[in-house]
C-alpha cells in the first residue's frame, strides 16, 4: 500500500534537514539581513522605556534572523539591557539556536529566555498569569502559516506589546509563486488544516478589521528549485518537501497531484528561468504593526 502524505513538520529531523537545505538554495537570509540593516533602525525608533528592551521571537527556528535583529537593537541602544525571549516548539531548532549563541561574541547585555512550545501553548500559559508580560518588539518570521487561528494569534500578540511596541510579521507576498501554489493546491496537501495558503494580503485584511496602524515593505527573494526536476535527486526531493510542506512528497503524493504541482512549479506564473535554472518566486512582505 502506498504511504500516505503527512505534514513535513511531523518529521522533525527531515523538517530541519529540508529547511536548512532550502536556506542554501535561496538568498532569503541575505535579503532579510539587508532589510534589517537598512530599515530596522528606523522602524525601531522610540521602542523601550530607556531602562530595558524586551524582544519576543515567535517561531524563531534556528535563530539566525533573531540574532541579527537583537544585535541591531543592541547597536542602536548600546547602553540598554535587552531581554530576548524565544517561542519555538522544536527542540532540534532550539539546540541549533543555542549553539549559534555560544559561537557569537559580544552578546554583552543581551539575556535569553526560552519557551519550548507553540504560540498557542504560550498564549494559554500566559493567559493564566495575573499580568501579561509586555514586549517592545515581537516578531514572527515565516511562521504564521503554522497557526490555526490567524486573527486570534495576531490579536493576542498585539495585546502583548508595550507602549510604542511593534509587531513585525514577515510572510509570503500575494504574488509569490509559493503562495499561488498553496492557494491552488493547498486543500489537497496534508497541511490543509493549517494556513499555508496565507499571504501578506490575508494578514493586512485581518489588520484592516482592527483599530491599528501598520506599514508594509517588500522583500523580494526566490528559491532555486532546479534539482526538484531531476528524478531521484536527493536534494531535489528534500527541497520539494519544503516547497509542498509534505514529508517525502515525491513518494507519497497521488500521481495526478504530483504531475500538476511539478507542471505549475515551472510555469511563468510561479517561477523564472535563468541561466538554465528554475527559481521559484518566494517574495516576502514585512508588515510592521504599531501599538497605539
Ligand atoms: C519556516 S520556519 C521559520 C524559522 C525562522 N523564523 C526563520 O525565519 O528562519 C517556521 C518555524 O516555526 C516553528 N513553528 C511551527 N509551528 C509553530 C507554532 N504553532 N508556534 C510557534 N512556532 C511554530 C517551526 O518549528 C519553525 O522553526
Amino acid at each position: 500500500m502506498a504511504a500516505t502524505m503527512r505534514p513535513l513538520l511531523f518529521d522533525t529531523i527531515r523538517y530541519v534537514e529540508s529547511l536548512n537545505l532550502s536556506k542554501k538554495y535561496s538568498p532569503e537570509y541575505e535579503n532579510m539581513t539587508m532589510f534589517f540593516d537598512t530599515k530596522l533602525p528606523d522602524i525601531l525608533s522610540g521602542i523601550g522605556n530607556g531602562k530595558s528592551i524586551n524582544v519576543l521571537g515567535v517561531g524563531s527556528g534556528s535563530g539566525e534572523m533573531d540574532l541579527h535583529i537583537v544585535l541591531k537593537i543592541q547597536a542602536k541602544y548600546p547602553d540598554v539591557p535587552i531581554n530576548n525571549e524565544v517561542i519555538e516548539p522544536s527542540s532540534e531548532q532550539l539546540e541549533i539556536y543555542k549553539e549559534l549563541l555560544s559561537n557569537t561574541l559580544n552578546l554583552g547585555n543581551i539575556t535569553f529566555a526560552w519557551h519550548q512550545k507553540t504560540s498557542s501553548e504560550y498564549e494559554h500559559e500566559v493567559n493564566g498569569e495575573k499580568e501579561i508580560k509586555k514586549f517592545d518588539l515581537i516578531h514572527m518570521i515565516q511562521m504564521i502559516y503554522f497557526v490555526k487561528d490567524v486573527p486570534a494569534t495576531i490579536e493576542f500578540f498585539r495585546s502583548c506589546l508595550a507602549p510604542n511596541g511593534k509587531l513585525m510579521i514577515i510572510v509570503l507576498s500575494r504574488t509569490s509563486g509559493w503562495n499561488i501554489l498553496f492557494k491552488k493546491h493547498g486543500s489537497r496537501l496534508p497541511t490543509s488544516e493549517m494556513c499555508f495558503d496565507l499571504c501578506s494580503e490575508d494578514v493586512t485584511n485581518v489588520l484592516d478589521s482592527m483599530p491599528v496602524k501598520y506599514a508594509t515593505y517588500d522583500l523580494p527573494t526566490d528559491l532555486d528549485i532546479t534539482e526538484c526536476f531531476t528524478e531521484g535527486n536527493m536534494n531535489g526531493e528534500l527541497l520539494l518537501d519544503q516547497v509542498t510542506e509534505t514529508c517525502y512528497f515525491s513518494k507519497t503524493a497521488p500521481p495526478d497531484l504530483k504531475e500538476l504541482i511539478m507542471e505549475d512549479l515551472k510555469s511563468p506564473e510561479l517561477s523564472v528561468k535563468k541561466n538554465g535554472k528554475i527559481f521559484l518566486n518566494t517574495d516576502l512582505e514585512v508588515i510592521v504593526v504599531e501599538n497605539q
